[in-house]
């Protein structure tokens, strides 16, 4: 019998389930992609992230973590399983099948009194609907105060997962009082931030918001670099200046919004709620426009040459992490060579082959070689290695900075 069973090996259930491991927690690790299994109980890890590496060796040489391809009985089940949405809906609806086959995966392990924690950032009603789920799936005879279900959203920021996995303050939010206590005191195994007690839809909607909120914010940035490249003003400049006013702190603008998370999660509000959250889904529409916004400027360079070399630096959705989902740099590194805007040089330092998108239609190389040997230079994300480029190597180059990295 295990402590906890964590249903989803990724950036958010790795670190969750060997850090449980590493606090003397038997743990049940699960994974529907038997590679993940088989790398994570040989001690290795499948995906980037700083010291987790570590982590994962030390919890499987302690025993406390294994991993498995289906669920076994435990006292705690954790999912944290992706919830992406419907990329060809028209409001964005939420893709929920994967919560909803991992909670019915636990059908076949669950008993009376456990504890059902849902982590993956999930749409208003979410806890109540696994609750449903698992229940169909158990059939009848079957009394729903045995279990204990509750939402406890993820916080923790990629390229600083262990530290904030630990000092982040967290929200529990039960469908009973019963079970956001329970969870509360799990959590507390390792977590020296505070928790913070509520109901699950509260949690769901505090976690939706967070994301919502950032995202706004990035939006008006985004806005701002717009207006600015269209009144030839320098908006690195503008936005030093502004933000000494003592309450204005704008945010910094970039190639769009990707990622998992904020590029994702408003959506499950403004699907929700459309009539009443205007605001955030023009946010999440001005953020992504701004890689066309890119690409335009890039043609608009590109056309001033017979046969240009663009080289593009960052394909990843955010700095120093190697995760391309909703990556807006990947975007527009497509479209360059998509609508042919010229030979495009690739540099990203977290990767060893481009991804299939961009195989035989660009050149991955080193930072320096594709400076010099381009015309345009798209700096997209702000890698720690970016930053330390010879502005010597710059000179003679068109450069579209959409980080401000070398303003
Ligand atoms: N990555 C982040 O920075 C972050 C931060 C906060 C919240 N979140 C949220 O956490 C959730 C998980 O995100 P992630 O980044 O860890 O995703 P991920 O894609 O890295 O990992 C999810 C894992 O779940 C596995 N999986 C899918 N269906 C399964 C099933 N039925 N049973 C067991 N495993 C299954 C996948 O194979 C994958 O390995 C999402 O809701 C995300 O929005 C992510």
């Amino acid at each position: 019998m295990f402590d906890v069973c964590v249903l989803g090996l990724g950036y958010i259930g790795l670190p969750t389930a060997s850090i449980f491991a590493t606090k003397g927690k038997q743990v049940l690790g699960v994974d529907v992609v038997q590679s993940v299994v088989d790398t994570i109980n040989a001690g290795k890890i499948h995906i980037e992230e700083p010291d987790l590496d570590i982590l994962v060796r030390a919890a499987v040489q302690s025993g406390n973590l294994t991993a498995a391809t289906k669920p076994s009985p435990a006292n705690t089940f954790i999912v944290a399983v992706p919830t992406p949405f419907h990329h060809d809906s028209e409001d964005h609806a939420p893709d929920l099948s994967y919560v909803e086959a991992a909670t019915r995966s636990l059908a076949a392990v669950v008993k009376p009194g456990d504890l059902i924690i849902l982590e993956s950032t999930s749409p208003v009603g979410t806890t109540e609907r696994m609750r449903d789920w698992l229940f169909d799936e158990l059939g009848p005879g079957h009394n729903a105060s045995d279990y204990f279900f509750a939402h406890c959203p993820e916080r923790i920021l990629p390229g600083q997962m262990l530290k904030e996995l630990v000092s982040n303050d967290r929200i529990a939010g039960g469908l009973t009082e019963e079970a956001a206590e329970r969870a509360k005191a799990l959590y507390e195994t390792f977590c020296s931030g505070e928790i913070l007690l509520t109901d699950a839809r509260t949690a769901e909607l505090a976690k939706l918001t967070e994301n919502s909120f950032r995202d706004v914010n990035i939006a008006f940035a985004n806005e701002l670099s717009m207006i600015c490249d269209n009144l030839n003003i320098d908006v690195w400049e503008l936005i030093d200046l502004s933000n000494r006013h003592p309450r204005v702190n704008i945010l910094r603008p970039g190639p769009g919004v990707g990622g998992h998370c904020i590029a994702v999660d408003p959506w499950f509000i403004v699907s929700a709620a459309p009539s009443q959250s205007r605001l955030i889904r023009t946010a999440r529409e001005v953020n992504d426009s701004k890689p066309q916004h890119v690409i335009n400027m890039i043609r608009e360079k590109a056309n001033r040459f017979r046969e240009p070399v663009i080289a593009c630096l960052g394909l990843t959705f955010k700095a120093d992490v190697d995760d391309i989902r909703e990556s807006p740099a990947l975007h527009i590194v497509e479209q360059v060579v998509l609508q042919n805007l010229g030979r495009v040089l690739v540099v990203e330092p977290h990767t060893r082959e481009l991804p299939k998108s961009l195989q035989g239609k660009a050149t991955l190389i080193q930072a320096d070689e594709a400076i010099r040997s381009a015309d345009i230079v798209v700096l997209l994300v702000d890698h720690k290695p970016f930053k330390r480029v010879s502005r010597r190597l710059l000179e003679q180059r068109i450069v579209i900075d959409t980080r401000g990295c070398w303003a």
